[in-house]
């Protein structure tokens, strides 16, 4: 018999009728992805509903796809419904409208600028370090949420939002919530019916906006630049098509800035802790990496370049665990991957969670083991094996951002503290839009030795 190129599939696990493999999914899905990858190879369809996804795991394709024809490719649902809540910020707008925010939002992330967000990310780190006390049990997975959003706030919009943070952070966590039933069937229909979810989103969303239109209002009013995101935002000119952004812009992408900036970075700290603290020959380097460079002072932008250990460990421990667990993508027209046709609006999924553990271009895999980025065998490995911050057009713009504020925070911590997980605390990842620690992250504050 011969079977048409349409309907021949790359190979898949067995789903339930209706569900397909949605129920798997649900539960636990970056595991779930890796045990496909493992038996069905670098490209493998996954019956999801109605939905055509497919797994792509070779560093080529999901180069091709992110790189040289990500013309073929929008965002895929995931982000496509995350509008509702970030209208038309640089994560979710497409095409001419993302390609202009994107020249505007740029200068907020040049070097000079830099110097002055990782400033004030020694300052908050700073104070949460003298916050700590030994001996102390504290939920660090909570603590880097708190240190990260005031870090945003301060570097966003130069607030100081200690007294509003728990509010915002509960907004943020009703939102965040609500997207967890945006994977399920019939999510368009949800978001319309009057369940309490959706009003308490609602309402989430009507508070962040009052505190967003009323900063970015003071701030046209004064005129002045504060040398802060939402300063660059409004000054942004565009010389392509004359014209700044209007409020409802500058809205979108503060917003969008606020919640894919600090939910990251807080969840990669909490996992790097957790990681040290299991392997206590990598956090001896880590310390004796820290006295050495620092001897003892507060560290600064300037000491970046001599930290290596410190961001081979954040590397490494985003290797393990990439809070942007899986990059979604949907083809406009049909497209080619290997020897198999995929139709047009199929969904690629491509999961830095499941290709970072691929023992192919790292070895031991599961092991935590940060000279795998030694200059000599990292250059060793293929470009799209490692991939926490996607590739191409839409490359997370924030980057440098991060790995600055992974290496400040660490190293301004790790100073003074090292942490000890409480015997017993269950560990256990929880897949949202990021990777998070399902139960948080107990853990005991000790004086670090040096
Ligand atoms: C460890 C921390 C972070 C990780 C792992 C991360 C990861 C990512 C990834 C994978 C994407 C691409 C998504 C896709 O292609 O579908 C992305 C996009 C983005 N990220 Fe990040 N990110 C981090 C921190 C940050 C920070 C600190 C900011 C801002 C201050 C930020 C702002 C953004 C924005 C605005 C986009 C959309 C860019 C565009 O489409 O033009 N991220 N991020």
């Amino acid at each position: 018999m011969i079977v048409s190129e349409s309907t021949r599939r790359p190979p898949a696990p067995k789903g339930r009728p209706l569900l397909g493999v949605l129920p798997e999914f649900r539960k636990n899905a970056p595991e779930f992805l890796l045990g496909v990858a493992h038996q069905f190879g670098d490209l493998a369809y996954l019956p999801l509903g109605r939905q055509r996804v497919y797994l792509v795991s070779h560093p080529d394709w999901i180069k091709d796809i992110l790189i040289t024809h990500q013309a073929n490719f929008r965002k895929s649902r995931m982000l496509e419904r995350a509008r509702v809540l970030l209208g038309e910020g640089l994560l979710t707008s497409e095409g001419e409208f993302h390609k202009r925010q994107r020249r505007l939002a740029q200068p907020a992330f040049h070097r000079e600028r830099l110097a002055g967000y990782g400033a004030a990310m020694i300052e908050c780190a700073s104070r949460c370090r003298d916050e700590w006390k030994p001996g102390a049990t504290l939920d660090i997975a909570r603590e880097m949420n708190r240190l990260t959003l005031a870090i945003v706030a301060r570097t966003l919009f130069s607030a100081d939002v200690t007294g509003e943070a728990d509010e915002i952070r509960a907004a943020l966590s009703d939102v965040l919530e609500l997207f967890e039933t945006v994977l399920m069937p019939f999510s368009e229909w949800l978001e319309k019916l009057p369940l309490p979810s959706v009003r308490r989103f609602e309402r989430a969303r009507d508070r962040l906006d009052q505190t967003i239109y009323g900063l970015i209002a003071e701030r046209r009013k004064s005129g002045e630049d504060k040398g802060d995101l939402l300063s660059m935002l409004l000054l942004a000119q565009d010389e392509e098509s004359s014209g700044g952004m209007t409020d409802k812009q500058v809205r979108d992408e503060a917003l969008t800035l606020f919640l894919a900036g600090h939910e990251t970075t807080a969840n990669a700290l909490t996992w790097t802790w957790y990681l040290l603290s299991q392997n206590i020959e990598a956090e001896s380097a880590f310390h004796a990496e820290l006295e050495r460079v620092l001897a003892g002072r507060a560290p600064s932008f300037e000491d970046l370049p001599q930290l290596r250990y410190t961001e081979m460990v954040f590397a490494e421990a985003i290797r393990l665990y990439p809070p942007a667990w899986a990059i979604g993508r949907r083809a406009i027209q049909k497209y080619q991957i290997g020897e198999y046709t995929l139709p047009e609006r199929s969904i690629v999924l491509m999961s830095p969670y499941v290709v970072h553990r691929d023992p192919r271009w790292f070895p031991q895999p599961e092991k935590f083991d940060p000279e795998r980025w030694l200059p000599d065998r990292a250059v060793a490995r293929p470009k799209f094996s490692y991939f926490p911050f996607g590739g191409g057009a839409r490359v997370c713009i924030g980057e440098r951002f991060a790995w600055m504020e992974g290496v400040l925070l660490l190293a301004t911590l790790g100073q003074r503290w090292r942490l000890r997980l409480v015997p017993g605390h269950k560990v256990e990842t929880k897949a949202l839009i990021t990777l998070r620690a399902k139960h948080g992250m107990r853990m005991t504050v000790e004086p670090a030795r040096m």
